[in-house]
C-alpha cells in the first residue's frame, strides 16, 4: 500500500464552467492539470514545456476555427473563472475516417477535476456548439473499455451504432431546438 496521502480535493470553483476559446487567463490551472493528465496517461510532457515558455503564442494558436484531422475544428477549453477543467474539440465535418472513429466530438477533463460530471455537462455545452454549427446528428466514439467515457454519452442521449475497431460508436440527435450558446 502506498504511503503518498491522497491528493487534496480542488477548492470549490468561483463559478459555473463554461465552455471557452483558449485563454491566457487559466494558464497555471491549464498547465498544472494537463501536466496531470499527462502523468496520468503516460504522453510525453514536451508540448506543455513548449506551452509553458510562450503561452501566449500556444492560446493564440488554438484560437478560432482550423483544419484539423482534414476538417474545420473548434477546440474550446472548459474553464470557471481562473480554474481550466478541461478541453473539448468540435469537429465540424467528419471524413470517412472520422465517421468510423473519431467522431464529431473529443474531450477530456484534467484528473482534479473528475467525477464531479463536469465531462457530462461540458457534452452537453458541446452538444449546443455544435447545434449552432447547425448539425442535427453528432456522432461520439469512445474505446469500448472507456466506461466513464460511455456514461457521458450515454447521459446526453448517445444511441449506441455499433463498434469500429475497439471504439463504440453512439449517434446523438440534436433534434430542431435551437441553440443556447454562450457569449465568450
Ligand atoms: C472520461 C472522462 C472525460 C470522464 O470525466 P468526468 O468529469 O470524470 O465524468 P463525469 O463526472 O461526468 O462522470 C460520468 C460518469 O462516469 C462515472 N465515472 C467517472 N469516472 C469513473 C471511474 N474512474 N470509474 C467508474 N466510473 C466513473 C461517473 O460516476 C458518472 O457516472 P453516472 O453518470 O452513472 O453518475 C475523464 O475520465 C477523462 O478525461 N478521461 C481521459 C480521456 C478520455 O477518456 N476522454 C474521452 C474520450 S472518448
Amino acid at each position: 500500500m502506498s504511503d503518498q496521502p491522497a491528493p487534496l480535493p480542488p477548492a470549490p470553483l468561483a463559478e459555473t464552467p463554461r465552455l471557452s476559446w483558449p485563454t491566457t487567463l487559466v494558464r497555471d490551472s491549464y498547465l498544472a492539470g494537463e501536466r496531470a493528465d499527462a502523468l496520468a496517461s503516460g504522453t510525453p510532457l514536451d508540448s506543455l514545456e513548449q506551452a509553458a515558455g510562450d503561452f501566449d503564442a500556444y492560446v493564440r494558436e488554438r484560437r478560432g476555427v482550423r483544419t484539423r484531422w482534414g476538417v474545420p475544428s473548434t477546440v474550446f477549453w472548459y474553464v470557471a473563472g481562473r480554474d481550466y477543467l478541461g478541453t473539448l474539440v468540435v469537429r465540424h465535418q467528419l471524413t470517412p475516417e472520422l465517421a468510423q472513429v473519431g467522431g464529431h466530438i473529443g474531450y477530456h477533463v484534467v484528473p482534479p477535476w473528475r467525477r464531479q460530471g463536469h465531462a457530462t455537462r461540458m457534452l452537453a455545452a458541446g452538444l449546443n456548439e455544435c447545434r449552432a454549427l447547425g448539425l442535427g446528428q453528432v456522432l461520439v466514439t469512445c474505446d469500448a473499455d472507456n466506461e466513464p467515457s460511455r456514461r457521458v454519452i450515454l447521459a446526453n442521449g448517445g444511441v449506441p451504432d455499433g463498434r469500429a475497431g475497439h471504439e463504440d460508436r453512439f449517434w446523438i440527435d440534436l433534434g430542431s431546438t435551437t441553440s443556447t450558446r454562450q457569449p465568450r
